[in-house]
């Protein structure tokens, strides 16, 4: 089982319907000529629209022939071939998001398919789902089948945050599941899921972690989710939080315009390092004085490191003002902390367990934090 969060790269972002074999092989193809994949993006996912609109004489589902010629398992095996992990989607309703068929009561015959055609990873979704029964009991059934469909299959719920999820997708076997509606390319969007996340902190951890959904970075208004686009301060803070948060790290733009902007953020190794911390923390919010506006948020690393994060969500400059004595870091203690800023080099030790400075607009600041004497 994946124990820190999965990375990857999702088709829904930028192509919602218009997927097919070629076009995800030259993605997984772009990733690996990027340098994304050995930074660590290995799962390969393709989103809803796949499939059928009916399923087989037998009952199983089947790939769409004009998009998948050669069927899913070829595309499993290029995927494989190129060290890849290779994700589909399927949904505990009757039908699919976009209607196409759902799981329901399908659950074990759908599991031993994707087993068959070498998947290792389910994405599932929760449109058209039974009025009459919990969704917990919805997402155990799948959960059960793919524990016992002879393959290991890593299991990402998308149930959006609704009935409470946080408080029973881990009992059903999932290893990550979604904390909130669709993201979609917009600062408002970002700044929403954002927002949503204070109070699910404490549910995600090792081997079950809240997802914020796939990235918009780098999407800049295009394809089937963006809008109106983020600039690069935005899409440097909106990596930031999710990598901090440790959120899966699902990439969805396209990658055959990816940008080096975009590919900057992307592949900052130190963040990334964060993201994939073995241990796992919690994270715990922070609440700089007088400044609302800016976010907060730190994790104790396995090393004994803290990674300590101010996001200025807002449009205008702000006052960060932070003792770090909630940290367990205090002056009487003969500690103090070296803080490394990973995304300028800079490095500074902490003076009087406090950190002043002006924050501009969007303005990201992540640190890791060493433990030093004073
Ligand atoms: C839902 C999910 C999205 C995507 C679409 C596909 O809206 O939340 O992430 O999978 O369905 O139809």
């Amino acid at each position: 089982m994946k124990m820190t969060p999965p990375m990857g790269w999702n088709s829904w972002n930028t192509f919602g319907r218009d997927i097919n074999e070629q076009l995800i092989l030259d993605m997984a193809r772009k990733i690996s000529e990027t340098g994304l994949q050995s930074a660590g993006y290995n799962y390969i996912v393709i989103d809803d629209c796949w499939s059928l609109k009916q399923r087989d004489k037998n009952g199983r589902l089947q790939p769409d022939p004009e998009k998948f010629p050669n069927g899913m398992k070829a595309v499993a095996d290029a995927l494989h071939e190129m060290g890849f992990k290779f994700g589909m989607y399927g949904c505990a309703g009757t039908l699919t998001c976009d209607g196409y068929p759902g799981s329901f009561d399908h659950e074990y015959v759908d599991a031993a398919t994707f087993a068959e055609w070498g998947v290792d990873f389910l994405k599932y979704d929760y449109c058209f789902h039974s009025n009459l029964i919990h969704g917990r009991y919805l997402y155990r059934r799948m959960g059960l089948a793919l524990k016992n469909c002879g393959r290991d299959i890593l299991f990402s719920a998308c149930t959006w945050g609704n009935d409470e999820t946080a408080k029973w997708i881990r009992e059903t076997g999932a290893n990550m599941w979604r904390s909130t509606p669709d993201v979609f390319d917009t600062w408002e969007s970002v700044k929403k899921i954002i927002d949503a996340q204070s109070d699910i902190l404490p549910y995600g951890g090792a081997g079950c972690f809240n997802d914020m959904d796939m990235m918009v970075v780098g999407m800049r208004g295009k394809g089937n989710v963006g809008l109106e686009g983020l600039n690069d301060d935005q899409y440097l803070l909106h990596f930031s939080v999710w990598a901090l948060l440790g959120s899966p790290l699902f990439i969805g733009c396209d990658l055959r315009e990816i940008d080096d902007a975009t590919l900057n953020i992307l592949k900052n190794k130190e963040v990334i390092a964060i993201n994939q911390d073995a241990d796992c923390r919690q994270v715990m919010e922070l609440h700089p004085l007088w400044a609302p506006q800016i976010k907060a948020y730190a994790r104790y690393l396995e090393n004994g490191d803290i990674a300590v994060g101010f996001f200025n969500l807002s449009e205008k400059e702000q006052l960060l003002r932070y003792e770090f004595e909630e940290l367990g870091v205090q002056e009487s203690t003969g500690k103090t902390l070296m803080l490394h800023d990973v995304w300028s080099g800079e490095e500074f030790r902490l003076e009087n367990c406090s950190v002043w400075r002006n924050m501009k607009p969007y303005e990201t600041l992540l640190f890791r934090c060493r433990v030093i004497d004073k």
